[in-house]
């Protein structure tokens, strides 16, 4: 049987932290993972949520079947998380998923099913999970342009006329807020006039929000998704729990579909429970059960947000003070970029060559890309690390 496969591309992520795992040097510095990380470079659990798991582990009864759309409060709560009210509920479905990469998995074959020839559009970089999610789910994709990388900024014009070409019902695939891998965001007049042009040509929004809460506050990093809800007869969002509650392993995620009207909202959310259950039947209840704990009770879910607005701050602090630091050692202005940038990357626009440079001589960890896990950074040594990218450009 097996004799017929080959090996797949290894994944350079986990190449990376294998690499990083067998330095030696004291001093390495990782950039790489996709994990928040604090001042220790731990990845802790979130105090809200060590909370909820004791009134969880208190409450919960039985552990049989919840259904298809796992834990229906949880779905409530996270509509209401990322769309607030922008949308009437009775245009609106969701269901849980096994994280954000579930979310979208499931959309993709939603959308497969009821557009088998549509074509999907994603950004030019995006987060390269997309690619093979869309493939494995029988679409077909292509890019639009995004990321400018000399000035660090979205290539917007170019971005709107390559979408000018999309044909009706084909997906755009749009970065909630903190684009992965750049961070460089779209601003509310930016996402207004893409929902012109999705209305105007006919195409489908597809939000995939990831890092709500890590770019410029809760309500404004979901400003974008909302004010596409309310231009749009249709469009879906896959929101991940994996970051902002930091249950990456708990697999926490939401499916939600906006629907022209009630009845085809209904006709849709069944089609993709049907997806769901050909695929993993049901989702797991743990993460998203302690997610329901935190967002259904007012004291939990403040608490929750001063944890999150923390670990924003923090990254707004370590971007101003790497940003300032290449300023002062590259007397430019070249890097200004990383503080404007917002969420947990920035691509910094160095070369293949110049990147492995920073790993072999500097014990400086990112992705080929130049991307960097801002939270990775050390703050007591930021210096050091302006220093060795000056070093190598
Ligand atoms: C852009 C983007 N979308 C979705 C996800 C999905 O995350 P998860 O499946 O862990 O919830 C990630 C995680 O890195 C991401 O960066």
């Amino acid at each position: 049987m097996f004799e017929t496969l080959t090996s797949p591309a290894p994944d350079k992520i986990l190449a990376l932290i294998a690499l990083l795992r067998d330095d030696p040097r004291q001093h390495k510095v990782d950039l790489g993972v996709g994990v928040y990380k604090d001042r220790e470079g731990r990845t802790p659990i979130m105090q809200s949520v060590r909370d909820a798991e004791q009134v969880l582990f208190a409450e919960q009864t039985t552990k049989t079947y919840l259904g298809l759309a796992g834990d229906t409060a949880f779905d409530t709560k996270m509509t209401e998380l990322v769309l607030g009210d922008a949308a009437p509920a009775a245009r609106v479905r969701a269901i849980q998923a096994p994280g954000g990469s579930g979310a979208l998995r499931i959309l993709f074959e939603l959308l497969r099913r009821a557009r088998p020839d549509a074509t999907v559009w994603v950004s030019d970089p995006t987060w390269p999970n997309h690619i093979p999610m869309i493939e494995a789910s029988g679409l077909k994709h292509v890019s639009y342009p995004y990321f400018d990388a000399a000035t660090g900024t979205v290539r917007f014009e170019a971005m709107l006329a390559a979408l000018a070409q999309a044909k009706p019902d084909d997906v755009v695939l749009l970065h909630g807020c903190c684009h992965n891998p750049t961070g460089a965001n779209l601003t509310l007049e930016q996402w207004r006039e893409i929902g012109k042009l999705i209305v105007e040509k006919r195409l489908f929004p597809f939000v995939d929000i990831a890092y709500q809460g890590f770019g410029e506050g809760l309500d404004a990093d979901a400003a974008g998704v909302r004010l596409l809800a309310t231009l749009v007869p249709s469009m879906v969002i896959a929101a991940s729990c994996s970051k902002n509650f930091s249950v990456y392993r708990d697999r926490v995620g939401c499916a939600i579909l906006l629907a022209p009207s009630a009845a085809e909202a209904d006709i849709a959310y069944a089609q993709l429970c049907s997806v769901a259950r050909a695929n993993y039947s049901m989702p797991p209840d743990h993460g998203a059960a302690v997610v329901r704990i935190i967002l259904t009770d007012p004291a939990r879910r403040a608490a929750w947000v001063a944890e999150v607005d923390a670990i924003r701050e923090r990254m707004i602090v370590l971007r101003e003070g790497l940003a300032a630091a290449l300023r002062k050692h590259s007397g430019s202005n070249r890097f200004d970029f990383i503080a404007r940038h917002r969420g947990m990357f920035s691509r910094l626009g160095l070369s293949v060559e110049q990147v492995h440079r920073l790993r072999a001589e500097h014990a400086i960890y990112m992705v080929d890309d130049s991307r960097i896990n801002v939270a990775g950074l050390p703050d007591d040594r930021l210096d050091d690390v302006a220093r060795a990218i000056v070093a190598v450009l």
